[in-house]
C-alpha cells in the first residue's frame, strides 16, 4: 500500500470529539465516540440504525449535552449549551428531522433568530434578497417554484429539505453537519448539492455527512468514521477502502446481510414467481386519476412485485394514497375482480389493503405511545376482547427481532427511537397482517443497510406467499434490484413502463428526466 505521507503541515483538526458518552435511561446511545473533522475536509459518519450518528451531531451542535468527554474547536475547549452558541461559532445542522415552521415564508424561516436588522426594524427587503441569493444555488433542480415568499406548508418534502440547507448556510458555517440531509432528495437534488458540498469545502468548510447511502459516502467524502454501539470502532479514508470493509465495520465483521443490488439479476428478478403473468388479476386500474395523478391504466398480478419510480414529488405518493382511499380519486378500481371504491383507509384496510408511508414522522406513528402499541395498532381485533397481550407483546417481540429494532423495551415510547428503527417499527406494524395489496410509499429512507436487506426479504417472503405489491422508491438501485417491472412518473403522469431489456439505470434515469424514447410507455 503506498505510504501516503501526509503533507508536511497536515492542518488540526477544526473539530475534534474525544471519548464522547451520553446515556438516556438505561440506553447507552453514546459509549465511547470521537470524530475529527478538518477545515476543507468532508468526513461520512456511518453506523448502523441506532448507534449513535444523531446523538453524536446533537453534541457537535450544542442540542444535547454529553455526560462525559471532550469537544475542541479551533483549538481550544468548546463547552455548548445551547445550539444558539455553536451557530455563533460557525457550527450548525441539517437533521434528518425537518425543523422548519409550516405557517413562515422562506424567508422567514431561513432568517428565524438572526434577522436582518435596519433602523430597529427586522430588514425584510435584504432578508428576502439574501434568501434569493441562496435559493439561486438550488436554481433549476426545485420540482416547484420556490421563493422567499413562499409558504413552507405549501412545499414537499424535498423542497424543505432544501430550504433547511438553505437555512443552514445562511449562519455561513465553519462546521456543517448534515444528518440524512438527502434522504428526500430526488437524484438531481442530490447531484446538485454534492457540487455545492465541493465547493464549500473548497472554500475551507468542513462538513460531517451521514448518509445510509453508500454510494454518496464515497461520491463525496474524504474520510469515514465509523459508529458501532455508540462506540467510534474505525476511521479509513475513503480512496483506501471499499463498500464490504465499512459495512464489515458497521457491523462488526458478523454475517454481512446486504444484499447487492445492482442491477436487475439481484433478489427480485430471481424471486419472480415462474409465469408470473398467468397470475389472477389482483388490482385493476383504469382511467384512475387523483389529484396531480393523471388517469392511468394499471393491472397488477398475484405476486407482482412492480415498482413507482421518477424524480422525488411527480404524483407517486398521491397515488398510492389515492389507492388506500387517503385522498379522492376518480376511475375504476377493481380488487381480484371485484369494484371497490374506498373512501376511507379502514375500508381499504378491511378489503386487504395495506399502506406503509415513508414519512416517519408525520403518519405512521404515534411518537409519544409505547412501541408495542404502534406495533400492534393495525392488529388489534385479532387479539380479540378482552386484549390477549401476551400474544401481542410475542407478536410484536418477534416483528421487532425480525427487523432488528434496537429498543430498551417495547412499552418506551416510539420518540425515543433513532430515525431508522422508528421508520422499521412503521414497516413491521403491517408485515404480520399478510396483505393482499402492499403499498409502500419510500419506506426505506434512513433505514440501515442490514434492515434494508431484512426487508427485502420480506419483500420475497410476502411475495411468494402471493402478496401483491406496488413500491415507491426514491433510490434507483431498489427499484432495480426487486421489482420486474418500473412504472416512471413524471408531473402526475406515468411517462414510461421499464421492464426486461429497459430495466435498467440508464433508462431509469432518462425516463426519470424525461427523455423522449426512454422507454415504452
Ligand atoms: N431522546 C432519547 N431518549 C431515549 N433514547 C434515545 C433518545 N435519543 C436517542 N436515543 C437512543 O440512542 C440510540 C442512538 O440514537 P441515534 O438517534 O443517535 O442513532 P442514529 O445512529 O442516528 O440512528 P439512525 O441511523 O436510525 O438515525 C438509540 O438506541 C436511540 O433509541
Ligand atoms: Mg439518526
Amino acid at each position: 500500500m503506498p505510504d501516503r505521507d501526509p503533507p508536511a503541515s497536515t492542518p488540526e483538526p477544526l473539530l475534534s470529539a474525544r471519548g464522547i458518552a451520553k446515556r438516556y435511561g438505561a440506553v447507552r446511545a453514546l459509549e465511547e465516540a470521537s470524530l475529527s473533522v478538518r477545515a476543507g475536509e468532508v468526513v461520512a459518519l456511518l453506523g448502523a440504525n441506532g448507534s449513535g450518528k444523531s446523538t453524536l451531531g446533537k453534541i457537535i451542535t450544542g442540542i444535547t449535552r454529553p455526560d462525559a468527554g471532550t469537544l475542541t474547536f479551533d483549538g481550544a475547549p468548546l463547552h455548548l449549551s445551547e445550539p444558539a452558541q455553536a451557530r455563533r461559532r460557525g457550527i450548525t445542522a441539517v437533521y434528518q428531522e425537518l425543523s422548519l415552521v409550516p405557517d413562515l415564508s422562506v424567508a422567514e424561516n431561513v432568517w428565524l433568530g438572526h434577522e436582518p436588522v435596519r433602523r430597529g426594524g427586522i430588514d425584510r427587503r435584504t432578508m428576502k434578497g439574501r434568501t434569493a441569493e441562496l435559493l439561486a444555488s438550488f436554481a433549476g433542480v426545485f420540482s416547484v417554484p420556490v421563493e422567499p415568499d413562499t409558504l413552507v406548508d405549501s412545499l414537499p418534502p424535498s423542497e424543505r429539505q432544501l430550504v433547511e440547507v438553505v437555512k443552514a448556510l445562511a449562519w455561513r458555517p465553519r462546521l456543517l453537519v448534515l444528518d440524512e440531509a438527502t434522504a428526500s432528495l430526488d437524484a438531481r437534488q442530490v447531484d446538485r448539492l454534492f457540487e455545492l458540498v465541493r465547493g464549500w469545502r473548497e472554500g475551507g468548510m468542513a462538513v460531517v455527512f451521514v448518509s445510509h447511502r453508500m454510494n454518496e459516502i464515497f461520491r463525496v467524502a474524504d474520510r469515514a468514521v465509523v459508529l458501532r454501539n455508540g462506540v467510534t470502532v474505525g476511521e479509513r479514508r475513503i480512496g483506501e477502502v471499499d463498500e464490504q470493509e465499512l459495512v464489515q465495520l458497521m457491523t462488526g465483521g458478523g454475517a454481512v446481510a446486504a444484499i447487492a443490488l445492482e442491477g436487475h439479476d439481484a433478489p427480485g428478478a430471481a424471486a419472480a414467481p415462474p409465469g408470473a403473468t398467468e397470475a389472477p388479476v389482483v388490482l385493476e386500474l383504469r382511467r384512475f386519476a387523483s389529484g396531480v395523478v393523471a388517469p392511468l391504466d394499471l393491472t397488477l398480478r398475484q405476486g407482482e412485485l412492480v415498482g413507482v419510480g421518477g424524480l422525488q414529488g411527480q404524483g407517486q405518493s398521491r397515488l398510492l394514497l389515492a389507492l388506500f382511499g387517503a385522498v379522492p380519486h376518480q376511475g375504476e378500481v377493481r380488487l381480484e375482480g371485484a369494484p371497490v371504491a374506498f373512501r376511507n383507509p379502514r375500508q381499504a384496510l378491511r378489503a386487504g389493503v395495506a399502506y406503509v408511508p415513508g414519512d416517519r414522522n408525520r403518519e405512521g406513528l404515534l411518537p409519544v405511545r409505547p412501541i408495542l402499541e404502534n406495533l400492534q395498532l393495525p392488529n388489534w381485533r385479532r387479539y380479540g376482547t378482552p386484549l390477549r397481550m401476551e400474544r401481542a407483546r410475542r407478536d410484536a417481540a418477534a416483528v421487532v427481532a425480525d427487523l432488528d429494532v434496537r429498543l430498551a423495551s417495547l412499552d418506551e415510547p416510539v420518540a425515543n427511537l433513532s430515525g431508522g428503527n422508528a421508520q422499521k417499527v412503521v414497516i413491521g406494524k403491517w408485515l404480520s397482517r399478510r396483505p393482499k395489496l402492499l403499498l409502500l410509499d419510500d419506506p426505506t429512507k434512513g433505514v440501515d443497510v442490514n434492515a434494508k436487506a431484512e426487508l427485502y426479504r420480506l419483500l420475497a417472503r410476502l411475495q411468494a406467499q402471493g402478496t401483491t405489491i406496488l413500491f415507491h422508491s426514491s433510490d434507483d438501485a431498489e427499484l432495480l434490484g426487486l421489482c420486474q417491472r418500473v412504472l416512471v412518473m413524471q408531473d402526475g403522469r406515468v411517462t414510461a413502463t421499464l421492464e426486461g431489456d429497459t430495466l435498467d439505470q440508464r433508462h431509469l434515469v432518462a425516463a426519470a428526466m424525461g427523455a423522449q424514447g426512454a422507454g415504452a410507455a
